[in-house]
């Protein structure tokens, strides 16, 4: 039963009962309107408390219906709010803890309200991409008035009970109960006083009007549009919010429900949504099951107390927990805690960390450069020189001091981690933690999973990212994992476009038109130009067949390695992330294309576009087939996270299943006929390939 139906005295209770957040779907609809036809039919019931049972009142829709059909199967929750503003007997809406979406629909249906403090009160619908599709923006205003109703359906965000209920004028909580505790009783007397009041008070009988009339509505969509530039969504709910000050309530309800429609259909709300779902699913892994046992983590170490080790140790300390740092020689040390004190020093000083909780967090940090110290950790972390000598060194240290069941994790980014294991007695415990950099700041984490890595190694290791607040995503062991790995021939597609015709400038100019945080090459700038260049001379070793621009290489041998050296393919001020066009580089870049005998041709953004995204995407597609990614919205979910894929587009995998596969393949088939470029490359995936014949998608 996901709706629980008492009576006590002439009250008749509804208990919305469908953990965790007491979801509407199907089931629980049904339920709330059994439950109305019951009390209303009940003589001895004179009025009707609506709550919900355990950690809310309700969250919304339940997402484990979304996109079936019995997300819209009657009675759907327009229905329901019906049902319940045509209750012949009064309704009060009894709410605590989490009051949200439709739940908050749902409350704006019933004829009263009371809300305990501390409840979170939101109509988050604009974050997938939508509009509140139940009332949300037509009974909102009513009740609470315009201009705090709109900021709400506009941020998504959450405000608390007891501060909705100081606003002058509201009508949306006709009572707050003096706790959450006493919130049920107080429903119960409350219910009993109303019980033959007649007529029963309907939200959408409020008036709704704001004395700034339009010119208010257009401040607001100016504000709004210059925030949302990608999204539709916040400018609808302006929209959607003036109706209800112009239209009549069913009026304005038809007009919600045609806007609710249509943005479901928009690309940006199905990218929303996918993201919803695939960060979801990111953490479960197929083979691995949610109870499986999770080993206690309570004390973490770090070997390396350099760029990634600092940013690491500083993930742990934020989440409250004990951190030891290992390093060679004390002036690493040294050096490596300064940085870490600069940063929070920074945040202290832009008010984003106040002075106790930095001295708290540096009061759980330690060092040492003792192996022997490390034995009360749970969990290690390698964050060393790149050099499989290096780190062999270190794990056999870490299996000779590491208490049995601690987590060995290397952050190696291009090391074969089941040869790290291999060091080591206890493989079993070896996992890949490849943090980002910054790693303080960069939310995706890959997670490489060994061949021999454990379940509950990998459970463990899940759950904790989640306490440090990363989006965690499990890759197999290959050079480069899901992100590195598609990276480079994205690199290679940005390569051939400079000797085809193209300028840095050019292509970064298009890819952040298309959206991404960066162009290839700002984003080179940035990372450092040296760190492909040492890929690219092991590739010319390993792979030699394989076809890459030399431009890159040229650059390099000038010393240009990016930020760092304060120029790259562009230069920059110090202090300054601004790139600056170099007439040099782009000089080097026609010297070395007139020296191939390349005649050079306009390429149009389109192209730039393509060429970059459908060489993640068919690298993608190689790393689903080896199963290196279990599903195609992790990889999603590495590029959104980690790469600066726009938001909007949902990720690479997502936005080739929009493209449609069949044209993204046809794209690929011209590619190949470009002598430029790597035509063997540019053969589809057969993964790619099937889907695409078959007409399906990757998600
Ligand atoms: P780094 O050079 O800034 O720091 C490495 C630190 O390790 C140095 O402080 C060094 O003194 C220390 N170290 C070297 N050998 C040691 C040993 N035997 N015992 C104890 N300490 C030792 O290097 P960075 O950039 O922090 O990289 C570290 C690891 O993280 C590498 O495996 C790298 O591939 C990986 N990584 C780096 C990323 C980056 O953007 N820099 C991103 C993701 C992973």
């Amino acid at each position: 039963m996901t709706a629980k139906y008492e009576v006590h005295g002439s009250v008749a209770v509804i208990t919305l009962d469908n953990p965790p957040i007491n979801g509407l779907g199907y089931a629980t609809r049904v339920g709330i309107t059994d439950s109305l036809q019951k009390a209303n039919a009940d003589a001895a019931v004179k009025s009707i408390v609506l709550t919900g049972a355990g950690k809310a009142f309700s969250g919304g829709a339940d997402i484990k219906e979304f996109g079936t059909p019995k997300a819209l199967a009657e009675p759907n929750l327009l229905s329901v709010i019906l049902a319940v503003e045509n209750s012949s007997k009064p309704v009060v809406a009894a709410v605590h803890s989490v009051c949200m979406g439709g739940g908050l629909e749902l409350a704006l249906g019933c004829h009263y309200r009371i809300a305990a403090p501390g409840c979170n009160v939101a109509l988050p619908e604009v974050k997938l991409g939508l509009i509140p599709g139940a009332g949300g923006t037509q009974r909102l205003p009513r009740a609470l008035g315009v201009e705090p109703a709109l900021n709400m359906i506009v941020s998504g965000e959450p405000v608390k009970s007891e501060l909705l209920a100081q606003i002058p004028g509201q009508k949306l909580f006709d009572k707050m109960a003096a706790s959450a505790e006493s919130l049920a009783q107080e429903a119960l007397a409350f219910a009993q006083a109303v019980s033959d009041t007649r007529p029963l008070p309907l939200v959408r009988n409020l008036p709704c009007k704001h004395p700034g009339g339009d010119a208010y509505f257009q401040f607001a969509r100016n504000m709004v549009k210059g925030m949302a530039k990608n999204f539709p969504a916040p400018v609808k709910c302006v929209d959607a919010v003036e109706a209800a000050t112009k239209k009549k309530f069913d009026e304005g309800m038809l007009f919600e429900r045609e806007i609710f429609i249509n943005l479901m259909w928009t690309p940006e709300s199905k990218a929303l949504r996918h993201i919803f779902a695939a960060e979801r699913a990111a953490s479960k892994i197929p083979d691995v099951l949610e109870d499986t046992p999770k080993r206690e983590i309570k004390a973490i170490a770090v070997i390396g107390a350099g760029t990634m080790g600092g940013g690491i140790a500083m993930n742990f300390l934020n989440a409250g927990i004990p951190v030891k740092m290992l390093e060679m020689k004390q002036e690493a040390l040294d050096k490596g805690l300064a940085t870490i004190r600069k940063n929070y020093e920074a945040q202290v000083k832009k008010g984003k960390l106040k002075q106790d909780k930095y001295e708290q967090r540096m009061s759980l940090l330690s060092t040492t450069l003792s192996y022997d110290e490390l034995k009360d950790a749970d969990m290690v972390i390698e964050a060393v020189f790149e050099e499989l000598g290096v780190k062999e060194k270190v794990f056999k240290e870490l299996d000779r001091v590491m208490k049995p069941g601690a987590i060995l994790a290397s952050n190696t980014s291009t090391l074969d981690v089941n040869k790290i294991a291999a060091f080591t007695k206890r493989p079993q415990d070896v996992v890949g933690m490849h943090f980002f950099s910054p790693a303080n700041v960069m939310k995706l984490l890959e997670v490489i999973r060994g061949e021999k890595t454990a379940k509950d190694v990998l459970a463990t290791v899940m759950a904790i990212s989640k306490k440090i607040r990363k989006t965690a995503v499990v890759s197999g062991v290959c050079d480069g994992f899901i992100g590195n790995r598609m990276i480079e021939q994205y690199g290679r597609q940005g390569g051939f476009l400079l000797d085809e015709g193209c300028t840095p400038a050019q292509v970064d100019k298009a890819m952040e038109k298309f959206g991404m945080a960066m162009g290839p090459f700002r984003m080179g700038d940035l990372a450092g130009n040296d760190i492909g260049w040492a890929i690219r001379k092991r590739r010319y070793q390993e792979k030699p067949d394989m076809k890459y621009s030399k431009t890159a290489d040229l650059l390099c041998e000038k010393g240009r390695f990016g930020q760092k050296t304060g120029a790259g393919w562009y230069d920059y001020v110090p202090g300054k992330r601004d790139a600056i066009p170099n007439a040099e580089v782009v000089k080097m870049i026609e010297d070395h294309r007139a020296s191939l005998g390349i005649t050079p041709r306009k390429i149009s953004d389109e192209e730039i576009v393509q060429r970059l995204v459908y060489a993640l995407v068919n690298e993608a597609a190689h790393i689903l087939e080896e199963g290196i990614a279990s599903k195609a919205s992790d990889i999603d979910m590495v590029y959104l996270m980690g790469y600066g894929f726009p938001i909007y587009r949902g990720g690479p995998m997502n936005y080739a299943d929009q493209v449609g596969l069949f044209n993204v393949v046809q794209s690929m088939k011209r590619f190949a006929q470009n002598p430029l470029d790597d035509a063997k490359f540019w053969q589809p995936a057969p993964l790619l390939a099937r889907l695409a014949a078959e007409g399906k998608t990757f998600n």
